[in-house]
């Protein structure tokens, strides 16, 4: 059974008190959240126990780290473990997002690493891929995506993929006001659930979300989340207005 997901990713924005004030707001604004449907708060490392128990006082209503390291433990200052999201009380982590690609040189392979390291501490895991724009100027953005998927989840077990949430998020759409068109979300969806098919076969196929993100608003929500291969969206600008995450959620 195919979730539908929104999830907030709020990057390194707000200090402590200001984000569960947000998330105090966001869930005052949202009605309760549907069975089938789920609520994700992708928050800073600081809030993360607080977000919880907040979000554990809501059904459907969970929270995700936005990153981890791939070690369980040891001399790596400053790094998180897996482990220690789960502690907190987190249920995703969000993984290869194009900023930590971009910033932090996160290859394909340190993402698996990383994947995996989630995995293992049963969360599940949020995984971002996505074309830049000069690979879709140049149509190639099925064949990019499609190495992305193949240097990581493509390898999991089929009972590992069960634990995945894909994200498209094309980076051109990504923090620009520029959105994918609906055409242009729905055919990339098709062809991430394609290659899942291919490798995992039709039922988990089926049943897998992809969320779209880049740019979603509550303007054009409605209209992405209606494409048949597309089941909710990672949200990041937008996750910080209550009133208008509230709106995106609602149209779910
Ligand atoms: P945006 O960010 O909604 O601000 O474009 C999305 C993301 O980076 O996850």
């Amino acid at each position: 059974m195919r979730t539908k997901i929104i999830a907030g990713n709020w990057k390194m924005n707000t200090l402590f008190q200001e984000g569960v004030t947000l998330a105090n707001n966001v869930l005052e604004n949202t009605g309760a959240v549907a069975s089938g449907t789920s609520l994700i708060f992708g928050v800073p490392f600081t809030h993360l126990k607080s977000i919880a128990e907040i979000s554990a006082k809501h059904a459907n209503v969970s929270v995700a780290a936005q990153n981890c390291y791939f070690e369980t433990k040891g001399a790596f200052t400053g790094e998180v473990s897996a482990a220690m999201l789960k502690s907190a009380g987190c249920s995703h982590v969000i993984l290869g997002h194009s900023e930590r690609r971009q910033y932090f040189n996160e290859s394909e392979a340190i993402i698996y690493k990383k994947v995996l390291a989630t995995l293992y501490e049963k969360l599940k895991v949020i995984y971002c891929c996505g074309e830049p724009l000069e690979i879709r100027e140049k149509n190639k953005h099925k064949e990019y995506v499609s190495e992305q998927l193949q240097g990581s989840i493509l390898k999991l077990s089929e009972k590992q993929i069960n634990n995945i949430v894909i994200a498209y998020e094309p980076i051109w759409a990504i923090g620009t006001g520029k959105t994918a068109t609906t055409e242009e979300a729905q055919e990339m969806h098709a062809h991430i659930r394609s290659a899942i098919k291919a490798k995992f076969g039709a039922t988990v196929a089926a049943d897998i979300s992809i969320l779209y993100g880049g740019s979603v608003k509550s303007s054009n929500a409605k209209e992405l989340f209606a494409q048949p291969d597309v089941d909710g969206g990672l949200v990041g600008g937008a996750s910080l207005n209550a009133v208008e995450f509230a709106a995106i959620v609602n149209s779910i």
